[in-house]
């Protein structure tokens, strides 16, 4: 399963990437939102430049052709640019085009099987499923993702699952037991997989236990 981070802050990506189990960054304008002191190109340039994978940018117009029009600015960025796309009639009409063209997308906003079969039809390189905002109005997310996810190996599509929208490490984890491709993880969800008290309270006493060692090899 591949993991991509779900921000633009740079500080988070710089940490996560230095630990060596980041495959990509997926960002949205809310993200970029949060982000102050820098122009949109530059950070976006930065990211592209300090992540060895690909990275979502989103477009914001309303029209199939100025979203492609948005979506060729963008590709220009970097080499691992994919091109956020919300869905629609005019997002999927925008993918077509893009794919034809060879530029990569993910189409985001994604809350049904029917939509993601429809964005993977349109040629998307990846489909983003949103877990959290599903859980939040009560509907099961997790039947959204696995039945996307069968209906996605039943025809070989070639498109990628995204779950994304993810709130906790047992979305990561319910996500990759039904096969998922990629989970796009926020920073704060990351730093949780890592946790568990035994692997502290095993730590702290395996270096307790080796004092005791030393301290009875001075003696001998
Ligand atoms: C996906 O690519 C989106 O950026 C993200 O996962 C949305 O998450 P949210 O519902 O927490 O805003």
């Amino acid at each position: 399963m591949k993991i991509f981070l779900d921000t633009a802050d740079l500080n988070e990506i710089r940490k996560a990437v230095s630990w060596g189990i980041i495959d990509g960054v997926t960002t949205n304008p809310t993200l970029f939102s949060k982000q102050k002191g820098f122009s949109f190109e530059d950070l976006a340039r930065e990211i592209l430049n300090t992540v060895d994978g690909p990275v979502s940018l989103e477009v914001v117009s309303d029209l199939a052709e100025d979203m492609v029009k948005e979506a060729r600015n963008l590709n220009k960025l970097g080499d691992n640019v994919v091109v956020k796309i919300p869905f629609g009639k005019e997002g999927l009409k925008a993918v077509r085009a893009l794919s034809s063209e060879g530029i990569k997308t993910n189409v985001t906003l994604v809350f049904s099987p029917s939509q993601a079969l429809l964005a993977a039809k349109a040629g998307a390189t990846y489909v983003s499923i949103f877990l959290g905002r599903l859980d939040d109005i009560s509907n099961e997310a997790f039947k959204v993702l696995a039945d996307s996810v069968e209906i996605f190996r039943n025809y070989d599509f070639r498109t990628e699952i995204i779950a994304a929208s993810i709130r906790h490490p047992m979305h990561v984890v319910q996500a990759a037991l039904i096969g998922t491709d990629i989970a796009t993880v926020p920073f704060a969800v990351l730093e949780k997989m890592f946790k568990h008290p035994l692997t502290d309270v095993g730590i702290e006493r395996f270096k307790k236990d080796w004092e005791q060692f030393l301290q009875s090899a001075k003696k001998d």
